[in-house]
């Protein structure tokens, strides 16, 4: 599939997720968010849905996660318009609380085809909402900077960079972690 038709279907995706009323989300929510960045992306981030500047925006990852998950781009040589950056739900939840498993359930199609249509080599998930959905059972202290091979996929779990801004001790981790992704993206991309 070449770029514009990429694009064209991903544009596709937008319009229905801002139109969209699967789940409750969407009634208190400003605007949804269907995600951004590089339609040919390799790297594809996963988090879990929209914060408060996010859902202002329109725009995934924009407030203080956003600008940690920025910081840890910049450390392996990349920034946000070399990956694609989207969210489990797209609406942000009331108050930032977690979504429901339904509301994720709900969310899930176009989360399928985003990837679908962008076939990243690999999907960095995270925090928790994000590797539940994928690599459901999975604990995330326990497989986090952790590759995991599944249907032509590699999903690549890391704390959520709000995890590491309320507690600091997982700031060091979740750079360690990330500085593996360009390692293990070669991998990929030799086998
Ligand atoms: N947290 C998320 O999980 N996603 C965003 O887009 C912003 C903050």
């Amino acid at each position: 599939m070449d770029l514009q038709e990429k694009k064209k279907l991903l544009e596709e995706i937008e319009a229905k997720v801002q139109a969209c009323t699967l789940c409750p989300l969407y009634k208190q929510a400003t605007r949804g968010v269907p995600g951004e960045g590089n339609p040919n992306a390799d790297i594809f981030f996963i988090g879990e849905g929209p914060g408060k500047k996010e859902d202002e925006l329109g725009r995934p990852f924009v407030g203080a996660a956003g600008k940690l998950l920025e910081q840890l781009l910049q450390h392996i040589g990349i920034t946000r318009n070399d990956v694609f950056i989207g969210n489990v739900v797209k609406h942000r939840p009331p108050g930032n609380r977690d979504p429901l498993p339904e509301e994720a359930a709900a969310c899930w199609p176009y989360l399928e085809k985003q990837v679908e249509i962008i076939k990243p080599k690999i999907i960095v998930l995270l925090g928790r909402h994000s590797l539940a959905r994928f690599l459901p059972g999975k604990v995330i202290s326990q497989v986090h900077g952790k590759p995991f091979r599944k249907e032509n996929l590699v999903y690549y779990p890391m704390y959520h960079p709000a995890a590491a801004l309320y507690n600091g001790s997982l700031r060091d981790t979740m750079f360690q972690d990330m500085a593996r992704v360009p390692v293990i993206l070669k991998k990929i991309k030799n086998s």
